[in-house]
């Protein structure tokens, strides 16, 4: 580092070679060496003013950015690094060091709200720019500031989204440093280390997400050629195991089917790798109704694998006028045992009288329900009538009892 005038700059994109969005940039001294060398995602959002309203620009730090502007530093200028991209944006770090640490100093972000890519139909175009402290730590020289967590800086009208961070200032000899030091996010969330700079990637972020809704299957019963059941539906079962501790499984929509049907029974067996579930069905009083579950079901707890067998004889679901089918779109929870809960969603069933391999007219579980309510309110409507009589007549009684006992 000695004359700024014998400097000259280049710059090495690398697009981040994974999915993530790291972004490397190498910004070349005296001699092609490397003086500072930085990866980093960044996401921005942006306020601006629209027609009338403000409005929210959302974008990332692209891949092709330009160094126009980066400096190495000399004696009394510090080394600067600015990432210019788009139509007159530009993101920029100053470095400083003492004491054998450097650290990045003011973070600058210049945006040009006359790009109507990024901000679209905004009024007020200019060239803005917000400045703010960059957050990040000193720590030694010659060696790599990482930070992969993600950290926010927010001033007024601009929110910047940091995760996948290497940076290193002040290289000496043109050598980037393998030694890392993290910053306090980092070790605090033991977040695994960048292993190499170009192929950073994002850590997800280690919540439980929901689970998947199950895939509805068509499952058909054949008697000969003729279809005699039909099933469709998204099974998923949720597994009650030791320590209350649950695990849910969605049944694989590609599960073979087979079983049998007669008159006044029927059983629908779904068979897959882990798990055989049999379905039977009894017709009574020219209703047809599920009575029966049987779930065979192998889990892996902890490593080791565990058979779960639940079996209730005694069950009273998706009822319907044989003929007819039965349909269900939202989500119903079986309740088999104390271990086993499946839940159904687009039930359609018809194991009885399936004519020319099609569904017969569907009683929709929705329909019922709404018969339900009218009918509670008019069965509690007729009580309270039925109340208010009795106590009339008892009262019209005592009255003229009283009447009686007067005269
Ligand atoms: C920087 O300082 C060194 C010694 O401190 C001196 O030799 C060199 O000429 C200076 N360079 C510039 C550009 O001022
Ligand atoms: C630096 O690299 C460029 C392109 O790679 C080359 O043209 C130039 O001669 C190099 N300069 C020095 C001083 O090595
Ligand atoms: C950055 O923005 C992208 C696209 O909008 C989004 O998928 C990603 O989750 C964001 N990352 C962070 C850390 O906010
Ligand atoms: C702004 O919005 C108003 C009403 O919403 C509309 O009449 C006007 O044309 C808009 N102006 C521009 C420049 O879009
Ligand atoms: C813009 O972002 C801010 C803060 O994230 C939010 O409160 C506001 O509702 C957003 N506005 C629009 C138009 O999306
Ligand atoms: C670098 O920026 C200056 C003004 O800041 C401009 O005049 C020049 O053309 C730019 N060079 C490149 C290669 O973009
Ligand atoms: C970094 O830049 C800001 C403003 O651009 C300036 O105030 C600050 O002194 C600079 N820091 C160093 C170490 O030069
Ligand atoms: C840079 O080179 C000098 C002299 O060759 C050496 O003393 C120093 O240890 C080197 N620094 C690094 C970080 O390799
Ligand atoms: C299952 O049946 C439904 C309705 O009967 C139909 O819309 C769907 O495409 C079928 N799915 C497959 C995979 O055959
Ligand atoms: C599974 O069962 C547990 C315990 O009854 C319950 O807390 C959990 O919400 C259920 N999960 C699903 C997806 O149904
Ligand atoms: C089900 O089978 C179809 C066709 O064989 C296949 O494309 C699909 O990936 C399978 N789905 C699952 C969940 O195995
Ligand atoms: C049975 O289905 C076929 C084609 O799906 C149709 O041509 C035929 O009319 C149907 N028969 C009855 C009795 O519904």
């Amino acid at each position: 580092m000695q004359r700024s005038g014998g400097f000259w700059l280049a710059i090495l994109l690398i697009a981040g070679l994974s999915l993530a969005k790291a972004v490397e940039i190498k910004i070349l001294g005296k001699d092609n060496n490397t003086c500072i060398q930085a990866v980093l995602s960044v996401n921005f959002t942006v306020r601006y003013e629209g027609n009338g309203t403000m409005e929210n620009a959302t974008f990332q730090l692209p891949n092709s950015l330009s160094s126009n502007g980066s400096t190495c530093g000399g004696n009394n200028s510090a080394p600067l690094l600015k990432m210019g991209f788009g139509t007159g944006h530009s993101l920029s770090l100053n470095f400083s060091h003492s004491a054998g640490k450097f650290s990045g100093d003011v973070l600058t972000f210049t945006y040009n709200t006359s790009d109507t890519k990024l901000f679209p139909g905004a009024t007020n175009k200019s060239v803005k720019y917000v400045a703010v402290n960059s957050l990040m730590e000193s720590v030694p020289l010659n060696t790599i500031y990482t930070c992969r967590s993600v950290k926010a800086i927010a001033s007024e009208a601009v929110v910047m989204v940091f995760w996948n961070v290497g940076i290193q200032a002040f290289v000496e000899n043109g050598t980037v440093s393998k030694n890392k030091s993290f910053c306090k996010a980092d070790m605090s969330t033991t977040v695994a280390p960048i292993t190499t700079q170009t192929t950073s990637t994002v850590t997800p972020i280690p919540t439980k997400p929901p689970p998947e809704l199950p895939a509805v299957g068509n499952y058909t019963v054949k008697n000969g050629s003729d279809s005699c059941l039909l099933a469709n539906m998204g099974l998923q079962l949720n597994i009650t195991y030791t320590d209350n501790k649950t695990q849910v499984i969605n049944m694989n929509s590609n599960s073979t089917a087979s079983g049998h049907c007669g008159d006044k029974d029927a059983t629908l067996l779904l068979e897959d790798k882990d798990t055989t579930i049999q379905f039977s069905f009894m017709v009574e009083q020219s209703k047809f109704f599920l009575k029966e579950v049987k779930a065979n079901i192998s889990l892996v707890i902890n490593g080791s694998t565990t058979a779960l067998n639940s079996n209730n004889s005694n069950l009273r679901y998706w009822q319907a006028f044989v003929g007819s089918s039965y349909m269900c779109h939202k989500e119903q929870s079986l309740v088999v045992t104390d271990q086993l809960v499946i839940n159904t969603f687009n039930v359609w069933v018809q194991p009885f009288e399936v004519k020319n391999g099609t569904f017969s007219r569907a009683e929709d579980c929705k329909a019922n329900e709404n018969y339900i309510v009218p009918i509670a309110v008019g069965a509690a409507l007729g009580a309270i009538i039925l109340i208010v009589l009795v106590i009339y007549i008892i009262g019209r009684r005592q009255n003229h009892s009283d009447g009686y006992e007067q005269f």
